[in-house]
């Protein structure tokens, strides 16, 4: 294999590029982000490496979750922090049900660009490029809006630097206090059908860290109790690569832009830009995995990204759909088993769930949603592994973009509060009954309880949306 470099994926085929109408500005950019301080370091990275390493023996269950895109407008205290609170509680019940600890990884400071299927969008006659996200070009539907402007790979620099400090400082004050768990309480907790169930299980983890602290006699810290990384798509390379340092004391490189970079299911060609890059950086990376990957495909990628079968270096996160997933995902965990190389599998149960209503909105079915992370749970299993983590796109607020759920939102509330510019996210309710169920699910496979007296919910041809699915690869 050729000899690597943090700019040699410039060499390779490259999908999703961006045309600049001055690609020397655009260097001028890259050269100023390159000469600033990194947003997360070589520590944080090894760190999760081992985490995740971690997960993949099945010590560990990964969580994953954030929004589509993050937008640089929302880039405001309540937003941040909600978004916390909601990965916080998750957790909490996701350690419940898995008995393990849990590895956080928000989808933040930094999810910024975001692969588009259409490169131009059309209304009323006038075609324009797509909107591709906020490090890119602005949603307006103005041709100056539209026109991708490399000065913004800097303000997305600096709003991910804003975003890690409030969410550092969050964590290692007093917030995520694991003896203040009320600290995090959402809305939702006053009046859910859920909120008792939430209120329980915070309990019971509540007494046993007094217990724990009692016998040992010792007080865990908030920041030594509870870690929370980044990690956003690695789609605009020109901005990765800015952040692609060498450190003291380590070999190789890293991307420091953030801890958990991962390569979306457009870019996943194992001749192209991004498995190039990917390849020469030393995080841990994901790779998404959907439909149109054949078995051979990811034994050449698993091969590329890993050839020294480092554990908690690839994770693979499987997008089919509730409808797809029992047909792709034996053949590929057989495939990857083939390899010999050590794997994290995790779900994303959104992306290939992804539907428009006849009214032409974006939207996903909660139950479909369950549905599919119910699957994999069970086929994992089937084939002697296990499923270590669950990658979701949600948000800390009470949105109405997702249909379903125990407050029953149905196509006619998705115009309530819609905010994504791009994909549906669950809203925080919604984000804690799919871990709850979760939790459920793993208790159930782990002995501890039955799956007696509860039933998922199903996905059936009655679902209460009107819509079709979008293609999905
Ligand atoms: C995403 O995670 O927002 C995304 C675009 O996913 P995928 O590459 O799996 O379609
Ligand atoms: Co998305």
């Amino acid at each position: 294999m050729n000899e690597w470099s943090p700019n040699s994926w410039k060499t390779k085929p490259a999908a999703q590029t961006v045309a600049y109408p001055s690609p020397e500005e655009a260097d001028r950019v890259v050269a100023q982000i390159a000469k600033l301080p990194p947003l997360v370091t070589s520590w944080e990275v090894l760190g999760l490496q081992s985490q995740l390493a971690e997960a993949a023996r099945g010590e560990r269950f990964l969580l994953q979750g954030g929004d589509c895109a993050e937008s640089f407008e929302t880039c405001d205290s309540a937003t941040i922090a909600n978004k916390l609170k909601v990965l916080l509680q998750m957790s909490l019940v996701l350690i419940h049900g898995s008995q393990r600890r849990v590895v956080r990884v928000g989808r933040f400071a930094g999810q910024y660009a975001k692969p588009r299927s259409e490169a131009v969008e059309s209304r009323n006659g006038v075609t324009l490029p797509s909107y591709r996200g906020d490090l890119i070009n602005h949603p307006e539907f103005t041709a100056e809006a539209r026109t991708p402007d490399p000065w913004l790979m800097l303000r997305g620099y600096e709003r991910a630097a804003l975003t890690i400090n409030f969410i550092r400082a969050l964590v290692v004050g007093g917030f995520v206090n694991p003896h203040h768990l009320d600290y995090w309480n959402l809305d939702w907790v006053k009046d859910s059908s859920m909120a008792e169930e939430y209120r329980r299980i915070a309990r019971t983890i509540g007494d046993s860290l007094q217990f724990t602290e009692s016998l040992a006699g010792n007080h865990p810290g908030g920041f030594h109790w509870i870690d929370f990384f980044t990690g956003h798509e690695g789609l605009h390379l020109p901005y990765e690569q800015a952040q692609t340092r060498q450190v003291p004391r380590q070999h190789g490189w890293f991307d420091l832009s953030t801890h958990f970079p991962w390569i979306g299911m457009r870019t996943a060609d194992p001749d192209g830009a991004h498995v190039e890059y990917f390849r020469g950086i030393r995080n841990p990376i994901g790779l998404k995995v959907g439909p149109g990957m054949s078995a051979e495909q990811l034994k050449r990628l698993i091969q590329i990204l890993n050839p020294e079968n480092e554990p908690g270096r690839l994770t693979l996160i499987h997008r089919f759909g509730s409808e797809r997933i029992a047909d792709c995902l034996p053949r590929l965990i057989e495939a990857a088993r083939s390899t010999g190389s050590p794997v994290l599998w995790c779900c994303d149960p959104m992306h290939g769930n992804t539907r428009v209503t006849n009214g032409g909105v974006k939207t996903r079915v909660f139950d479909e949603i369950v549905d599919e992370l119910d699957q994999a749970f069970v086929i994992h299993k089937a084939h002697g592994g296990r499923l270590g983590g669950m990658h979701v796109e949600l948000t800390g607020e009470a949105v109405t973009e997702c249909i379903g759920g125990a407050r029953g939102l149905s196509e006619n509330d998705l115009h309530r509060d819609y905010r994504s510019y791009l994909d549906p996210r669950l809203n925080y309710e919604q984000a804690m009954e799919l871990a709850l169920f979760a939790a459920r699910k793993m208790r159930a496979l782990n002995g501890y309880t039955s799956d007696e007296g509860f039933q998922p919910p199903k996905a059936d041809s009655s679902r209460r949306v009107t819509a079709r699915a979008t293609s999905s690869r």
